[in-house]
């Protein structure tokens, strides 16, 4: 990867002319202990990696605006100080002086230091910036700090008066990507793509699910994604009815469909594919009948994932067709309208049609606004992900029990309508089967 400072700068500057005034504290996230000494891989806070680039744990960012428009607008960086004792063990740490010029901060200092130093910054700062609520331990630090601020009232110094969550701000910057941000999310979907494509050339009946798992992560590490961007779903016949199933411990069989929800993360950014193939090769004519029926949803919704379009339309026209399609499986009765209007379709058909994507898979940003849906725009990343779901029960068609499917691509809105990320990872019929008989 290479590393340009200036574009974090350059969201800092941003976010620091959207704050117009005031201090903003923003921590990054803390090591979890697994258990007895062993911590789970560690993973920094998006919204400070949005801004820093910088992925050592302890670390706490610090943007001050300025009391007015006269004083310069200052980055600052708290962070482990260099201790060779630690590095033999835990490896290299930059220290502040190596993450002031790397990064390109205006200033950075030990994270011991933190304390002491905010209650000096937030002076006379007429508001407090910060990820509000998110984590308990830091409201108590951060209202305690500001209290040792407000104590120092007779020397002429005052504490901010008005506390803001950051993350309003931050969530609407993320929620449009700029082009380094897409440069990874491309990458990161097509390593994610060729995983699914493995997957497909691997499975066999009488493998089990986590051999499938196995051949995911195999593709993802050996490209230098080395995590999932979630725990991956690898769901045999009826476990593709459990919607978060990650068990993936059962053994494939022959004329059973396979459901896989799996992406990589690279370089902080998620990939969220999700294909449904037969496990020996070839669709049963019942498979195939529901499949045909979600792809064709999934089509209607990319279509619908352009310019102008509001945040609902992709699900509404996935829904129509769907809809449409269960009454013809005889899983719903009525109209398409009427359909809609009761809602039994939700007996097939429980979530929604996607959600953003980004840095966090499941992304942040709004969704309406206003009270109304929100206008896509170019920049805006989504998933399109229909699915059906068919429990056995007296009123189901038997041939159709324990069917699951869901497709699942990644989809930028563009100027001219949307490109699909992972629009190489098979999806037709012919495809899938194409490539399963080699
Ligand atoms: N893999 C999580 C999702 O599809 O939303
Ligand atoms: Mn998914
Ligand atoms: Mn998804």
């Amino acid at each position: 990867m290479n590393f340009d400072p200036a574009t974090y700068a350059q969201r800092r500057a941003r976010l620091l002319k959207q704050m117009q005034r005031g201090i903003a504290i923003i921590p990054t996230a803390a090591e979890v202990a697994r258990n007895a000494d062993t911590h789970y891989s560690y993973r920094h806070d998006s919204h400070f990696y949005y801004l820093s680039g910088f992925n050592e744990p302890e670390a706490v960012l610090v943007l001050v605006a300025g009391p007015d428009n006269d004083s310069p607008p200052q980055s600052i960086l708290f962070c482990r100080e260099k201790n060779l004792e630690r590095e033999i063990w835990d490896g290299y740490r930059h220290g502040p002086n190596a993450a002031r010029e790397q990064f390109g901060f205006d200033a950075a200092y030990p994270i011991a230091q933190l304390d002491e130093k905010l209650i000096e910054l937030m002076g006379d700062q007429p508001a407090l910036f910060y990820p509000l609520g998110r984590d308990a331990s830091w409201d108590q630090r951060i209202l305690r700090l500001r209290g040792a601020v407000q104590e120092k009232v007779r020397s002429g110094i005052r504490a901010p008066d008005e506390i803001r969550d950051v993350r309003v701000l931050l969530n609407e910057m993320r929620l449009f990507k700029d082009e380094h941000e897409l440069d990874i999310m491309r990458r990161a979907a097509a390593i994610s793509t060729a995983a699914h494509q493995r997957a497909m050339r691997f499975t066999r009946p009488g493998q089990f699910e986590y051999q499938v798992e196995a051949e995911l992560l195999h593709e993802f590490c050996s490209h230098g994604a080395r995590h999932p961007a979630y725990t991956s779903i690898v769901a045999g016949g009826e476990n593709a009815c459990v919607l978060h199933y990650v068990g993936n411990n059962a053994q494939l069989r022959d004329g059973d469909l396979l459901l896989i929800d799996a992406g990589c993360e690279l370089d902080g950014y998620a990939s969220d594919i999700t294909r449904t193939f037969p496990v020996n090769g070839r669709f049963s004519a019942a498979q195939k009948e529901v499949y045909e029926i979600v792809l064709a949803a999934q089509a209607a919704a990319i279509g619908a994932a352009r310019p102008g379009s509001h945040w609902n339309d992709p699900h509404d026209a996935a829904l129509r067709v769907l809809a449409q399609g269960f009454i013809d499986l005889k899983l719903c009765e009525g109209s398409v309208d009427t359909v809609l209007a009761s809602e039994t379709y939700k007996k097939f058909y429980m979530h929604r049609t996607g959600h953003w994507l980004g840095m966090d898979v499941h992304d942040v940003g709004d969704y309406k606004s206003g009270g109304n849906w929100r206008a896509l725009q170019p920049g805006m990343v989504l998933t399109v992900e229909p699915g059906c779901y068919i429990r056995p029960a007296d009123d189901v068609p038997s041939e159709l029990w324990n069917i699951g499917i869901r497709i699942e691509d990644d989809v930028v809105i563009t100027a001219q309508g949307n490109e699909v990320l992972t629009e190489a990872a098979p999806k037709s019929v012919r495809d899938i089967e194409a490539l399963m008989r080699r």
